[in-house]
């Protein structure tokens, strides 16, 4: 057993109103945090008030981005117990991006039991309405105090707690993206796979461009021939062709997101034949003209399954189901969400019993 001390706010806070929460705008009472020196290794896990915390100017992640961070849903079901969504796979993927950025590994039994500390401490700010959940945000910055470009000597590891709606506006409706052929997020040897400020700071200039012409998201194209899929906005992409189900092969630039493996093995286990491999965005736009393009969808843990209704590529736009969420889009949202509420069972293990209420 880790030793984690609790140190509780004075005041708790209101909880917000849960018809109003939107994404990502208001945080618990209290947040998990660890530090980390060289020569040390990550020490003084604790729970403390969630407040401000100081930082030098010349700390290292506000000058060269060394950065990573995860995001992670608890739910309350219908039984008034909290769970957490296949846990254990965000917080691997927390230490692979880790190491592309030179950060330090963490013990990731030391970080899940914190999480479920201060899950356990802040439970009843899960909100119970159907579609929201308490969005969490692991994320660990370098600190030290130097202007030298290097991997840093000291970092901080956070865990912050933010109850939450949908993370669109359009909520679980098909969404408009523009393919992105001037600007690229990520290439192939560098770090598009890790889960960094950089890549999401990489995304907001084609982000800006599409919202002006009234697009919700980018589809990124490969930055080498700017002609094969690699991701939507911040989340994996699928195509659904002929009955295949298709989504691009993880290159290294690419997020492995673990809503993308979910839709994977549900796949397998609905005799859905799905495939990983390249896909051209020529190649989505003739299965458009063949009438063979059923369903385009984007997956992540924030929106969990976003239908895609029209794509727009060089002024050429194409409108996918008739604009309409697709039978399949449907039926992987409902029973993802069928399983973070608890009204699915959950053959898999996928989802982990972190409290009561
Ligand atoms: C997710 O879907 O988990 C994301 O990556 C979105 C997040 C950056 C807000």
């Amino acid at each position: 057993m880790v030793d984690i001390a609790v140190t509780k706010v004075k005041t708790p806070g209101t909880l917000p109103d849960p018809d109003k929460l939107g994404f990502g705008h208001y945080f618990t009472d209290h947040m998990f945090v660890m530090d980390y020196e060289t020569g040390k290794g990550w020490h003084s896990p604790r729970i403390v008030p969630y407040e401000q915390f100081e930082l030098y100017p010349s700390a290292m992640v506000l000058h060269y981005g060394q950065a990573i961070f995860e995001g992670m849903k608890a739910f309350r079901t219908d039984a008034g117990e909290i769970v957490v969504f296949r846990t254990l796979e965000y917080l691997n993927r927390f230490n692979r991006s880790a190491e592309i950025l030179c950060i330090p590994k963490t013990d990731v039994a030391v970080v899940h039991e914190g999480l479920k500390k201060l899950l356990e401490t802040d439970k009843r700010w899960v909100p119970a309405k159907h579609g929201t959940s308490l969005y969490i945000r692991p994320f660990i910055v370098a600190t030290d105090p130097y202007v030298g470009v290097k991997s840093s000597d000291k970092y901080t590891l956070f865990i912050i707690l933010s109850p939450s709606g949908a993370y669109y506006a359009a909520g679980f409706n098909p969404v408009g993206i523009r393919v992105e052929d001037k600007y690229v997020r990520a290439v192939p040897g560098g770090i598009g796979e890790a889960k960094t400020p950089g890549n999401y700071a990489a995304s907001l200039r084609a982000q800006v461009e599409a919202k002006k012409e009234g697009y919700a998201q980018v589809l990124w194209l490969d930055g080498i021939e700017r002609k094969y899929v690699e991701e939507v906005g911040t989340m994996n992409i699928f195509f659904k062709i002929k009955g295949e189900v298709v989504t691009p092969a993880l290159n290294g630039s690419i997020l492995g997101g673990i809503t993308r493996k979910t839709v994977l093995e549900l796949c397998q286990d609905w005799g859905v034949k799905a495939t990983e491999r390249q896909i051209s965005i020529d190649e989505v736009f003739a299965a458009h003209e063949k009438g063979e393009l059923e369903e385009v969808f984007g997956s992540g843990t924030a929106a969990v399954i976003s239908p895609v209704g029209e794509l727009s590529w060089k002024g050429r736009k194409l409108v996918i189901g008739d604009g309409k969420t697709g039978p399949f889009s449907q039926k992987l949202f409902d029973y993802v969400a069928g399983l973070q509420y608890g009204k699915v069972a959950d053959k898999h293990g996928w989802v982990e019993k972190v409290a009561k209420v």
